[in-house]
């Protein structure tokens, strides 16, 4: 397919490479930043080995492609449908909580590529992406499924309902568990301990759920109930509000969880 990259972003960069390696080609990258579209497209075309045109112009976006991706940010998917008409050509945006429709003014032939998973342009390896495809039509269901298979071995359609819970669980697994190695990574700084020492046990626990529920190996002693080290160790983050609060919480939520499988058993 010949693809007009719609963004210079997180997800453009990635979107971008993975397709400049592949048998598709883009054509051109449209940003409202015309260094960061230029950029994009001299990094793309030296991976292609074929020059790729870059715009800032909205007049001076190539009609001729094949699909138009826009990987901008949810809010800017609003002002793209205020200025892009194709005639016939299909469109699809990368955000998982949007609709499917949200470009249904922009052209008649219009879809869903959302990549799930934490993409970003620094990333020097690009990492197993799920895609998650949609469109509004069975055609352009399968030009987007097609699409996603020749970049990703895991590829599936997904409805808005389907890509919004899998986005509401991506949000948890991804940056709730980031928010907490972030906080846990000031409070080692601050308590002057080695981060790097919790690394193993992070990977530890990322890697096991591939074996089992994570449900079925939760340890510490929320889920022993030992109420005298969960206060200590609250105590230690007196200085820490929102560690405390969070400790106190998660805590909770252990303790209840567990209790409420013990009352169905
Ligand atoms: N990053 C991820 O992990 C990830 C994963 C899956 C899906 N997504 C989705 O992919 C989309 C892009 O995310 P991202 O992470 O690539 O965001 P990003 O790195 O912040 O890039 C956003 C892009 O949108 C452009 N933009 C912002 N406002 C615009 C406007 N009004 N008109 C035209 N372009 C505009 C930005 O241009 P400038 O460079 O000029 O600011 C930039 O190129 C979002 O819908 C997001 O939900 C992201």
């Amino acid at each position: 397919m010949q693809i007009v990259l719609l963004g210079s972003g997180n997800v453009a960069t990635v979107l971008g490479r993975l397709i400049a390696n592949s048998e598709h080609s883009i054509i051109q990258v449209y940003g409202r930043n015309k260094d960061n579209a230029r950029l994009l497209a001299e990094e793309l075309g030296a991976i292609a080995g074929d020059p790729v045109a870059f715009t800032a112009d909205a007049h001076s976006l190539d009609r001729s492609a094949d699909l138009y991706l826009a990987a901008v940010s949810d809010s800017a998917l609003m002002d793209i449908r205020n200025w892009l008409k194709l005639d016939h050509q299909l469109v699809a945006h990368t955000a998982g909580g949007v609709p499917q429709d949200v470009l249904s003014t922009v052209s008649a032939n219009h879809g869903i590529f959302y990549p799930l998973q934490s993409l970003r342009k620094e990333m020097s390896r690009i990492p197993h992406i799920p895609f998650l495809v949609d469109g509004n039509t069975p055609e352009n269901i399968a030009t987007l499924f097609d699409l996603a298979k020749d970049l990703s071995p895991d590829v599936s359609v997904a409805d808005d309902l389907t890509r919004l819970r899998l986005h509401v669980g991506a949000i948890i697994v991804n940056n709730f568990v980031n928010h907490l190695f972030t906080l846990a990574e000031d409070y080692c700084r601050q308590e002057n301990i080695p981060f790097n020492t919790l690394k193993p046990l992070i990977r530890e626990v990322a890697e096991r759920i591939d074996h089992a529920s994570p449900g079925a190996l939760q340890t510490g002693p929320a889920i022993r109930n030992d109420e005298v080290t969960i206060r200590k160790h609250r105590e230690m983050l007196r200085e820490y509000p929102a560690l405390f609060h969070l400790y106190g919480e998660i805590t909770k939520s252990i303790q209840q969880y567990y209790q409420s499988m013990q009352g169905r058993a």
